[in-house]
């Protein structure tokens, strides 16, 4: 932690070219706000503040981040960046050193952020820089003979000789707050757009004898501005080929790491195998030698050792455990909770239910609100008949019970240890324990009846 350090970031804008109506800092990025991602970096970073300032569709941006920690810089009209960073220095004092990050500019890692403050003196201006293979759209850097940086040239004010450097200007700035405060008083709005530029203080510093440090960053991705919607759409794929890399990283067998998509935190134990098309959010937790089928969409769960999911499944705020089989095309709802070798199967789904240890679920059922004993098999198209309408009641399943196929257990019901059910049976009051419980129409045959036969015309 770094208390002299205070981030300020810029995120006033409105981000015209997303034609959106929600602030360009909330669009997401693996579905979270490009501003949280700029934030997670200044926390691991280790700043002593952050001051945010915000502008269009303030109170949206406010109220995403109720963090109290935070300060809150209003400007009202989006004069600039420079202006915008002046707004944020009633919150700094001089003694601190102002590292100007943009909440459009997610994907820059603290390491990154680390060696701009390592290599730029404490009163010295550092600028992180990064060469490109295409410059549209970035402030070029001007160096002099001795590729000393001089000054900062934005596109529309470059000459081609200006526009054809590649050496690109990030936007993120390190700079000693006391000297900073004067230069920005001092910014004019002489350019073509006509806006208050931050990078206007590069040349202010160079005319002070204050040494400007431009730090080459050496990854372009990081540094990708997002102004529209293709731009965030590269921005995730970049950040996708990460997750994917630390997942292989970690031991997991990708079988393609451009499909795959994580958008939370996930844990990965040896010889995980995730197949393609996988959709992992929030925490997420596999176990060792867990597989992963094709197309799946997993959330918030734990997976224990040696659990296969197979293809087509989704599970959302589950816990399993070792060596369970799932799917394919199962769904498990919150509060699934499966013991070691339970087996839940093809289009089945389970809901705030225990199952116990090697029992089975495998074909068209619905389970909800139901305790599963140890061994029970539960027959094909069985249902929980969970609610009455008006509230929800559980069935509780004794170890090693048998319900056969076809079978409505209407809530609240208890099914003894050991016993069994006949396929087809609506059971409504409890089915003693060791015993064959049957509850349909005794099967009857007429003789001598005949079908309708279609009259003739
Ligand atoms: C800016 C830099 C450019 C750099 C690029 C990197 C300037 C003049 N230009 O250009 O050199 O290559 O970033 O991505 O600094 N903002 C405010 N208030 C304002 C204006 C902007 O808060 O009045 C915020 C925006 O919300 C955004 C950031 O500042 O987060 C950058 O503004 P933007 O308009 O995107 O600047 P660029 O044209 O990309
Ligand atoms: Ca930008």
């Amino acid at each position: 932690m770094n208390d002299q350090l205070v981030a300020c970031v810029l995120a006033a804008g409105r981000g015209k070219r997303m034609r959106s109506d929600i602030p360009k800092v909330l669009q997401p990025l693996a579905h979270q706000p490009l501003l949280a991602h700029v934030l997670d970096t200044t926390a691991t970073l280790g700043v002593g503040a952050t001051v945010l300032v915000y502008g269009h569709g303030g109170d949206a941006v406010q109220a995403a981040f109720p963090d109290p920690a935070l300060h809150w810089a209003h400007q009202a009209e989006q004069l600039g960046t420079g202006h915008a960073v002046q707004q944020a220095m009633t919150a700094i004092t001089d003694q601190q050193r102002v590292l100007v990050l943009c909440g459009d500019v997610p994907l820059l890692t603290a390491a990154t952020l680390q060696r701009l403050c390592d290599e730029t003196p404490a009163d010295a201006v550092g600028v992180l820089t990064v060469h490109v293979a295409d410059p549209t759209g970035y402030g070029r850097i001007i160096r002099s003979a001795d590729s000393a940086v001089q000054r900062i040239v934005e596109e529309r004010d470059a000459t081609d000789a200006e526009r054809a450097i590649n050496e690109i200007n990030s936007g993120v700035f390190v700079l000693p707050a006391a000297p900073l405060r004067q230069w920005l008083d001092a910014l004019q709005p002489e350019n073509n757009q006509g806006e208050y530029y931050l990078t206007d203080v590069v040349a202010m510093a160079v005319a002070a004898g204050v040494a400007v440090v431009g730090v080459v960053g050496d990854d372009a991705d990081e540094i990708m501005g997002i102004n529209d919607r293709a731009q965030l759409a590269a921005a995730e794929r970049v950040y996708q080929r990460r997750q994917a890399d630390a997942l292989m990283h970690a031991g997991a067998r990708l079988a393609d790491p451009a499909r795959i998509d994580v958008r939370g935190t996930v844990t990965v134990g040896r010889d995980v195998f995730i197949d393609v098309n996988a959709v992992l959010e929030g925490t997420v937790s596999l176990g060792d030698g867990v597989q992963i089928g094709p197309n799946c969409v997993i959330k918030d769960a734990v997976l224990g050792a040696g659990t296969v999911v197979h293809p087509h499944s989704l599970i959302d705020d589950a816990t399993l455990g070792m060596n369970c089989q799932i799917g394919p095309f199962a769904r498990l709802r919150p509060g699934s909770q499966l013991a070691d070798k339970a087996k839940v199967g093809n289009f089945v789904e389970i809901k705030k239910a225990e199952i116990g240890p090697g029992s089975k679920v495998n074909h068209l059922t619905y389970i909800g609100d139901a305790t599963i004993g140890t061994d029970v098999n539960v027959g094909a198209g069985t249902i929980t008949c969970n609610y009455d309408g008006a509230n929800k009641h559980r069935t509780v399943i004794g170890d090693g019970a048998f319900i056969g196929s076809g079978v409505e257990l209407v809530a609240p019901v208890e099914v003894g240890s050991n016993a069994t059910i006949g396929a087809g049976s609506t059971i409504s009051r409890p089915a003693p324990a060791d015993k064959l419980t049957v509850s349909r129409a005794r099967q009857t045959t007429l003789d001598g009846w005949q079908r309708p036969k279609k009259k003739e015309k």
